[in-house]
Formats: structure tokens, C-alpha cells, sequence
């Protein structure tokens, strides 16, 4: 169970663990410093467990960077950091929760994602380095209503 969230910036102690995590999992780590986006540490009573951010344009949210630490895996920490990062979306007032992603279609699916035409994305996610440039056109675009 998670028991401690802290926001993340480039230069904090828990950066560089960030970064090598995304890295192993083939996840881009170019625009991390790019404005607009939040960042959190996920902890549990055995220390560091997973990191996960996000950006808010407008009233569209995008998720990225969930990375759940190496043996940490299938044992729910994912889903904690999920409904967190919704939550705190929604909270910042976004509508729509959007992410792209490779490998995790089937357990965001799980959490209320539907696969999404990437052509029909509001223009501000488009926008975005990760849209335009850093995932492969291979990564799936999902979306799930934050309302409700
Ligand atoms: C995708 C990812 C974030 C999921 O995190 P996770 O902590 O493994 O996810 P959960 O444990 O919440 O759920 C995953 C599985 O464990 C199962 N599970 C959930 N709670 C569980 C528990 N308490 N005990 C055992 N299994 C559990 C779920 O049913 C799910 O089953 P599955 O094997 O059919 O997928 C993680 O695998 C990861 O870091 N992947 C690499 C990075 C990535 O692709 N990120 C997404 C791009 S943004």
C-alpha cells in the first residue's frame, strides 16, 4: 500500500532512480524537463515503489511516465498510482484523462481506458512531444472520462 506521494522535480534525490526506471522500460525520458508537468514519487512502507506523472491542458489530462519499480510488479502498486494520478487530475480540474502507451494497454483497460483513434485526440494532446515525436506510432492512444 502506498503511504507517501511527493512531487518530483529534475535535481531531487529520487531523479536519477526515475529516469534509470523509465529507461530500463524503454519509456522517453527527453522531455521529462519540458514545462507544465508533474512528477511523484510513490512510496510504500519498504521505501521507493513506482513513479508516475502528468500534464493538464485545459481540460484534457495527459498520464505518462507510470513505472513501477524492478520486482515490485503484480502486487497492486500499479493500480494504487493509477487511480491517484486520476484523482489528482480531476482535481486540477481536467475532464478527460489521456496516455499513450506500448506494453500497458491491457492494464489500463482495466482502470476505465478505451483505445482511442489517435486522429480524433483533442489538438493539445496531439501537441504533445510524446504524440508528436517520442512514442513509436505503434503506441496505443487511450482515454477515459475523469467525470462521474
Ligand atoms: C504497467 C504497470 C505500471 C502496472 O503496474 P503493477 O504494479 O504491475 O500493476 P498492478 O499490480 O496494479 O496490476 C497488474 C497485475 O497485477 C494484478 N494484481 C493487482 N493487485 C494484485 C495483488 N494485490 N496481488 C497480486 N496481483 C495483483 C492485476 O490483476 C494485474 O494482473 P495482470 O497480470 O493480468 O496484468 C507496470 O507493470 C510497469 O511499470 N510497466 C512498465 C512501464 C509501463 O509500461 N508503463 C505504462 C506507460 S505510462
Amino acid at each position: 500500500m502506498i503511504t507517501e506521494v511527493r512531487h518530483i522535480v529534475p535535481g531531487d534525490r529520487d531523479w536519477p532512480a526515475f529516469v534509470t526506471m523509465l529507461e530500463a522500460e524503454g519509456l522517453p525520458t527527453e522531455d521529462l524537463a519540458d514545462p507544465g508537468q508533474s512528477f511523484f514519487v510513490f512510496q510504500d512502507v519498504t521505501g521507493l515503489a513506482a513513479f508516475g506523472g502528468f500534464v493538464v491542458l485545459g481540460e484534457e489530462g495527459m498520464i505518462r511516465s507510470v513505472v513501477v519499480g524492478p520486482g515490485r510488479k503484480a502486487a497492486g502498486i500499479g493500480s494504487e498510482v493509477a487511480a491517484w494520478l486520476m484523482a489528482r487530475l480531476k482535481g486540477e480540474g481536467a475532464k478527460r484523462a489521456w496516455l499513450l502507451t506500448t506494453r500497458a494497454a491491457n492494464f489500463f483497460e482495466r482502470h476505465g481506458f478505451d483505445r482511442a483513434d489517435r486522429a480524433k485526440a483533442p489538438l493539445s494532446i496531439r501537441r504533445t512531444r510524446e504524440f508528436t515525436e517520442l512514442c513509436a506510432d505503434t503506441a496505443v492512444l487511450m482515454t477515459r472520462n475523469l467525470e462521474g
